[in-house]
């Protein structure tokens, strides 16, 4: 969501003349377009803009903080760092402009944190660094109140986005050449909800972008397991552009810590769901976000996470130690479990996942899977490096003028997370 909205962030101030540096010694204006999810995520920026108050060049630039860390701090960024000129939060980007202009022609610092997301956002400006694959908000926000999250907090209530102004982004990115979408949102289960008059659940509007012409792949993130449901699924089983890879975020593995979580599922309503998109949508692959070290969280409930890891086999798992976040309800609970502790587990399940990768890598040996070619592999010029639909990283032999192609690549080994192969036949560019 925050490349996103730096995309979009970029686009507004080009439209005002100015253009992008990758050098931050040359620029004169920078944004920090931040993140509150973990601690360590705001540290970063905090060191990175606290060293930047000693340096004689960086304050002669004009620097703005952006995201979540504006509205998680507010004016309490002025104080910590006098030197910063503006605050910007996640719902007022569309307000960029307006404060930087206020801070050129005033010299005074500025401040705009909205608590909640009103304004139509001007998504069209959105300056993409890539060609092929984009990203499309259809909601913002969150009202799932996971009790270890600030997202509600820094982002507001969940507020879903017109269809047809989403329609009209995604018919925009086909004619310039897109070849996947990834719709977006906190829970994109939920779109729709807060506005019953449109009459437009997620599957509906599946369906509708579904029907552009040319559109190629759509992929969403993120879905709540307690909002799936089984038109979702049939959609994803009946759609041609819809790729059958679902990141389903289970969290934990144990019932009391997923109450305590308060994500409203217990162990065995996640995998009946679980089973019941296996059973209609054959050969989707899954994602998943656990957080260990929950406040309380024993041994034996870390246990059971772990199965969970090994009984789905996700292709996907994002891990991390829990963190504490000032304003959750999670903070009642005492952060007991230690930094070791925590740390241990965190191994233990990136371990797993790095076996269970495996072993499906294994698995795929030998097989055909269609390819979008997005650029040159960093590491080997000769490879170009793609993504199944499943979701799976697959390089192979190959040029430039592939890219923003689809490829049928046969699978022939596989190294780390990523699936190697060779062309079977040349799809035209
Ligand atoms: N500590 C650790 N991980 C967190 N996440 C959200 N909040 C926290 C926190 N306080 C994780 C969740 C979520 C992902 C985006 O980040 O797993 O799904
Ligand atoms: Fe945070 Fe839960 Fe909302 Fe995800 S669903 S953004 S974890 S509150």
């Amino acid at each position: 969501m925050n490349e996103l909205d730096s995309e979009i962030m970029v686009g507004l101030l080009e439209k005002r003349g100015l253009q992008r540096v990758n050098d931050e010694n040359v620029a004169d204006l920078l944004l920090f377009n931040t993140c509150s999810i973990r601690d360590l995520a705001e540290r970063k920026v905090m060191g990175k803009l606290g060293r930047m108050s000693r340096e004689a060049g960086a304050r002669q630039k004009i620097i703005g903080v952006t995201g979540c860390m504006a509205n998680a701090k507010k004016e309490s960024l002025f104080r910590k760092l006098p030197h910063i000129d503006f605050v910007l939060g996640t719902n007022n980007i569309h307000h960029l402009n307006e404060v930087l202009d206020e801070v050129l022609v005033s010299g005074k610092q500025s401040i705009r944190t909205d608590d909640q997301f009103t304004f139509e956002l001007d998504y069209l400006a959105a300056k993409r660094e890539s060609k092929i694959k984009a990203f499309v908000s259809i909601i913002r926000g969150c009202s799932k109140y996971c009790t270890y999250c600030v997202v509600p907090y820094t982002r507001g209530e969940e507020v879903s986005r017109h269809p047809d102004s989403i329609i009209e982004e995604c018919k925009q990115l086909v004619d310039s050449g897109y070849k996947e979408i990834t719709l977006l949102g906190q829970n994109v289960n939920s779109y729709g909800n807060d506005q019953p008059d449109w009459n437009c659940h997620f599957h509906d509007l599946l369906y509708r972008i579904d029907k552009i012409p040319g559109m190629e792949r759509v992929r969403f993130m993120t879905s709540h397991p307690v909002d799936i449901t089984r038109e979702l699924m049939e959609a994803i089983r009946d759609l041609k552009s819809l790729c059958e890879f679902v990141h389903f975020p289970v969290q934990a593995g144990s019932n009391r810590i997923l109450k305590k979580m308060h994500r409203m599922y217990t162990v065995e309503e996640y995998l009946e769901k679980v089973q019941m998109l296996r059973e209609i949508v054959p050969g989707v692959t899954l994602g998943t976000d656990i957080i260990v070290g929950f406040p309380t969280e024993t041994e034996e409930e870390f246990q059971q996470t772990y199965n969970i890891l090994e009984q789905i086999e996700y292709t996907v798992g994002f891990i991390f130690a829990y963190s504490a976040r000032k304003g959750t309800p999670a903070l009642r609970w005492k952060d007991d479990v230690l930094e070791e502790v925590k740390q241990d587990r965190l191994q233990r399940l990136m371990h797993l996942q790095e076996r269970i990768n495996a072993k499906q890598q294994q698995e795929l040996l030998g097989t055909e899977l269609e390819v979008l070619v997005e650029r040159q592999n960093y590491k080997d010029s000769q490879m170009m490096k793609g993504r199944a639909r499943n979701f799976h990283k697959v390089i192979f032999p190959g040029e430039d003028s592939l890219v923003g192609t689809l490829q049928q690549v046969r699978i022939h080994s596989y190294s780390h997370q990523t699936l190697v192969g060779e062309i079977v036949k040349r799809n035209a560019a």
